[in-house]
Parts: C-alpha cells; structure tokens; sequence
C-alpha cells in the first residue's frame, strides 16, 4: 500500500489505474498544470538540474530519494497515508461513527469549500516566490526554494485528486480555477490575502515559510482529524513534506539573525546605518519584517467568532489541532472561550461559545508555536552576546479580520489613536526604505560553498551532503 507505483504516467499509491474515468479526469488536467508550472513557477530556472528529495513512500522511514530533477520533470503524483479500517470520527455530533470513505451528501458543499481553499494557498506560494532564484544567497538555498516550491506543486495535485474523485464535475471545474486565479491578481486574486502578498526577497521569503508555512501545518493539523478520511490521509501525509518548508524559514531567519550579530560585534555597533553599510540587516528591521508576517498570518485563521467553524467542527469535516490527544468530550456544546475585543478604547475579553471561537483556539494555538521559534531565534542573539530580543506583536496588532479588524493596536497591545499610528507605524511595519534596503542586497551568489554577506551558511548540507555541495547545476 505505501509503496508508490512510479511506472505510471501520474505517480501514486491510490490505485489509480483501476479507476479509468478519474485517470483519464487527471490525465486532462495533469497538461494544464504543467503549462501553469511552466508559466507561473520558478523564473529561469526550469532548465536546471535541481538536487531534490522526490517521495518514494509514505513510511516514515526513507520516503525520500535524492537526485538531480529538472522540475518541469518533478513527478509531481499522489500519495495518502495508509487506511486504518477501524477508524472513527472522534469529534462533532458524528463522534464513534466510521469514518467517512465518501463525501456525505449533507456536508458537500462545505467539504469542496474547504478543499479547495486549502488548496488555492498552494499554487499561490510558488507564484508569490517566482523570481526569487534570481537573487538567491546561495546555491543550498537555491535548491531550498525549489524544494518548498515542488512540494507546494505537489500539495495542488494532493487536492486535486481529491476535487477530481469525489466532487464529480464541479470538482473538475474547481480544479481547473485553481490553475487560472493568480496571486496579487486585481481580476482573479488567491482565496486568501496572505496569499496575495508579495514575496519580493529573501528575507521575506524565510519570514513566510517560518509563519505562513506554519499556518499551513496548524491547517493541515485540523484537516487530518476530519471523518472524511481521504481527506484525512492526504493531509497527513502533506504534513511530512511542510515539516521541511517550516525548516527553511526556522534556519534561513536565524542565519541572518547570526550574521548581523556577528557583525554587530565586530563593529562593535547596533546603529542600524552602521550596520546597513556594512551590508547586513539590522535587527529592528528584522523585528518589523517578524512583525508584519505575524499579524498578516494569523489573519488567516480567520474571524475570531464565527458559525461557520462550529459548522465545520460539529459535523466532523475539521477538529482542532492535536485533537486526538484533547481529553474534553470531543462535542464542546456549552464549553466557553475567550475572544478580544475593543470597549470604550480599551481591548477586552469576551466569553463566547467555544464551537463558535474555534477559529481563535487554533490561531491561539498557532501563536504558542510560533513563539517557541522566536526563542530559539533569541538564544541564537543570546549566544553573541548582542542584548536585543525578539517578539511577536499582540495579537491584536495590524489585523484585518474580526473583532479586531482594522483597530490601531500597537505592538505591546496598546489601543492607540490614529495620530499615533501613523506617527509610529515606520518602527512597527516595514518601511518603503526598508524594504528597499533589504531588496539593494539581493545579488544572485551561486558558487558552491559561497554566501551572500547578509546570511550566515547553514550548519549542515542537505541530506548530508556538504555545505559547499553542487545543489544545482547550471549545465
Ligand atoms: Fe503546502
Ligand atoms: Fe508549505
């Protein structure tokens, strides 16, 4: 079952070969894609010879294989984990049933809504980060984005498959718009606004994979609870590949972090001017960077009250991150929450019915995890000796969706007027100067083993290999 069958024109361990009508249905789509990889995925680079890892397994141990792919070659296929036969919804008024093989009639339309964006925010990010291989700080980092990139191709097909087996015609449809909306496009944007950003450099772009790649693991999270298990074993197994992209951001901020501290010392300095000159990022604009990626993604979570995730939760279609190791009754009717919101000026909690808040429970939860990353960034500045910490901004902090929406919050939780926001927003969000500065140091460095001066290399090569080892050839 978990082995992959690569003699296939779509790669997968779904059997797909005994379903004709459904092959055929990819088979028609499969051309679209590669034609929208061709248009919107990485610029320039579809001629190169990539070291990527491409699944081989859905086991746990060694489902990867490394080697030089073309990525316009990528076997892009599906994979789901294994079924477990005897598995039972174990949330929502459906708690001890079996679990779902096909789509109940009654919860269609909410399950193709979910899907589909879910998986919207997959082309997305490959066209948000389309150009960045032409300034990439390094040939190890070269083959990172392409990774993140492939495997966010490869979380597409995961959803398509799913529109294409179970939802019939609009199914195919929707799969087909999934291929036609565009990122930041004004006629046909992405679902979701996070998604319509720009990703102009790298900072930037290790600031996405560390929070909104991190949103996507706290979305799969809740997905792979859902009862309907196809759905269930996709996410599961996209969770193992997002692992990785999380990594590129965790390490890739860090490594800038270290190399501005490094500097820092050697200059003996943290005048930011001083700092720029000697080309590195300073650490305030690292914080503003931190803090505009944060409170754009936890946008994405959604309203903090909101029917429609009580809807999704009691009829079994998305749990709650960890749900299977909650010890509460799995129904949570009666059980309260405690949202935020604005009184007389001031920010207030507010109890409100916990099914109703579950969008806020995840956000919450996701804003713990995100913490726990910014101190490790921390103990990175610590081991300098530099005394300067970072931090994520109050939640209620440059938000555009809820209670809190719009509201002039700071970054320490303060309600401030407009005059003081507009007079402190330059030291709370990127500047046009910032950005501008970081964007003057993206200059293409690929010699193996070479870094750009404003990055620290890694301290491990990819799946072993040395630092200085040729991620990516030119030919
Ligand atoms: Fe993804
Ligand atoms: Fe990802």
């Amino acid at each position: 079952m978990a082995a992959i069958d690569y003699s296939e024109k779509i790669p997968n361990n779904v059997n797909l070969g005994e379903d004709r009508t459904l092959q055929r249905a990819l088979e028609q789509w499969q051309p679209n894609y590669l034609h929208w990889w061709r248009d919107m995925g990485p610029e320039g680079a579809q001629e190169l010879d990539v070291y990527l890892r491409t699944a081989v397994s859905v086991d746990p141990q060694g489902w990867a294989q490394f080697g030089y792919v073309k990525m316009p070659d990528y076997r892009w296929g599906i994979f789901l984990n294994p079924a477990d036969p005897n598995r039972k919804i174990h949330f929502g008024d459906h708690l001890g049933e079996s679990a779902w093989q096909d789509v109940p009639g009654e919860h269609r339309a909410n399950l193709r809504r979910i899907i589909v964006t879910q998986g919207d925010t997959e082309p997305a990010s490959v066209e948000q980060q389309r150009h960045l291989g032409l300034t990439c700080p390094s040939q190890y980092d070269l083959r990172n984005l392409f990774q993140v990139n492939v495997e966010e191709g490869r979380h597409l097909w995961a959803m398509v498959y799913l529109l294409h087996k179970y939802f019939g015609r609009d199914g195919r449809e929707e799969g087909e718009a999934l291929l036609e909306r565009r990122s930041g496009d004004q006629d046909n944007p992405r679902i979701l606004q996070a998604f319509n950003e720009k990703t102009p450099d790298w900072l930037s772009f290790f600031m996405f994979t560390y929070f909104t790649d991190r949103d996507g693991k706290f979305q799969l999270c809740a997905l792979a609870e859902s009862g309907f298990d196809p759905l269930a074993r996709t996410t599961r197994f996209m969770l193992t590949e997002e692992a990785h992209h999380m990594f590129v951001g965790e390490t890739g901020v860090s490594r800038v972090i270290q190399r501005t501290c490094q500097v820092m010392n050697e200059l003996k300095t943290d005048d930011p001017a001083a700092l720029r000159a000697a080309g590195v990022i300073d650490l305030p604009t690292i914080q503003r960077y931190l803090n505009f990626h944060f409170s754009v993604t936890i946008d994405l979570f959604g309203a903090d009250e909101s029917s429609n995730a009580a809807i999704f939760y009691s009829s079994g279609l998305k749990g709650r991150f960890d749900e299977g190791k909650r010890t509460d009754d799995h129904l949570l009717k009666g059980a309260t929450y405690r949202i935020l919101q604005v009184q007389d000026g001031r920010l207030v909690e507010k109890e409100v019915p916990m099914l109703n808040a579950l969008n806020e429970v995840l956000r919450d939860d996701y804003i713990r995890d995100s913490i726990a990353g910014i101190e490790r960034w921390n103990r990175v500045i610590e081991k300098t000796g530099v005394p300067f910490r970072l931090k994520a901004p109050h939640k209620a902090f440059h938000r555009n969706i809820g209670s809190l929406a719009g509201v002039k919050v700071s970054p320490d939780g303060r309600v401030v007027s407009d005059q003081e926001w507009n007079a402190s927003v330059a030291q709370w969000l990127p500047s046009d100067a910032d950005r501008a500065f970081v964007g003057s140091l993206m200059g293409r460095v690929v010699e193996p083993g070479k870094f750009a001066n404003w990055i620290a290399p890694p301290v491990m090569g990819i799946n072993r290999q040395p630092v200085d080892f040729e991620y990516v050839r030119f030919n």
